[in-house]
């Protein structure tokens, strides 16, 4: 774990991350207050945390990674943990921990390690209640950790769904060319095959019954049902979709919860977004 800084590559982030970024922000100050107000622990959880830092498209500045943002919000959280499959990563979240004990920091996948150590450390009955963010580049995210999480009723979670990898990859428009390891891949996040259905429909044409692939919205919306009734979250909002410079849907932000509270403050910080026209369609 002692690998040089300049050794280790900074993502560079579009507008779009920045935005994320801003709205756990907020969201997260909200959090602690209440939770810490009725005397219950707030713990903050980076499923896939990144280097805690990145560089911005825009300035071509370093700024704060959602694991960094973490740390410095008011109230505090009362404990970390951050995971990342990249060793050299893990070392720079362990260097922006410093001497904390209450940073836990996970060189590993944490689709394994959410579910076996992170989320059975957040007990009920001792009143601690969690905020996972999880924030994969694509279909990396198992379904069994949202289930998981939501089986708690102690976590509640910021989702990035990844819609651009599933439309590269796997939501084609001739769904019979797309790789095993792709549909694979889709399973894995969405949890079983039924994606199929929410995403084509079957369309008379002049030669014979075909799949018509569905618009974005209609699969998040599918999503976001399988979130309440599959997964058992009570209150998922609308997600948010976050879009890249030329306007297309990089992957919609959702927040999965089981008190109606954390729903509506989650609501009402998009809808200010969608205000400002920061966020649409
Ligand atoms: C989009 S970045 C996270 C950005 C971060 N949430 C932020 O906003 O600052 C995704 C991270 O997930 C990590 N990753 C990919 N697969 C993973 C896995 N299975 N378990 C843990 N981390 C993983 C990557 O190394 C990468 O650093």
């Amino acid at each position: 774990m002692t690998e040089p800084k300049e050794r280790m590559r900074l993502d560079e982030v579009g507008d779009w991350s920045e935005l994320k970024l801003e709205i756990l922000k907020k969201y997260a100050g909200a959090y602690t207050k209440i939770l810490r107000g009725n005397k219950l622990h707030p713990i903050y959880i980076d499923g896939f945390a990144g280097a805690g830092e990145h560089i911005s498209k825009r300035t071509q500045k370093s700024i704060a990674g959602s694991p960094r943002n973490a740390l410095e919000i008011e109230p505090p959280f009362e404990e970390f943990h951050f995971v990342d499959l990249n060793p050299k990563r893990a070392t720079n979240l362990q260097k922006l921990a410093g001497d904390k004990d209450n940073v836990y920091v996970y060189s590993g996948d944490s689709n394994a390690l959410l579910i076996s150590k992170i989320f059975p450390r957040i007990r009920y009955k001792e009143y601690k209640r969690a905020l996972c963010l999880l924030d994969p580049y694509g279909l990396h995210l198992s379904w069994e950790v949202l289930k998981a999480a939501a089986e708690s009723k102690t976590i509640e979670i910021f989702l990035n769904f990844p819609v651009m990898d599933m439309n590269m990859n796997v939501l084609w428009r001739r769904p019979e060319n797309v790789t095993k390891e792709n549909v694979a891949r889709m399973n894995f996040s969405w949890g079983d095959d039924s994606w199929k259905n929410a995403a084509y429909k079957k369309q008379e044409t002049l030669f014979g019954p075909e799949d018509e692939k569905q618009p974005n919205e209609t699969i998040a919306a599918a999503f976001r049902e399988r979130l309440k009734q599959v997964a058992g979250f009570k209150y998922v909002p609308e997600p948010a979709p976050m879009r890249n410079s030329t306007s297309a849907v990089v992957y919609y932000l959702f927040f999965a919860a089981q008190q109606p509270t954390a729903a509506n403050i989650v609501t009402d910080i998009l809808n200010n977004y969608r205000k400002l026209g920061k966020l649409h369609g």
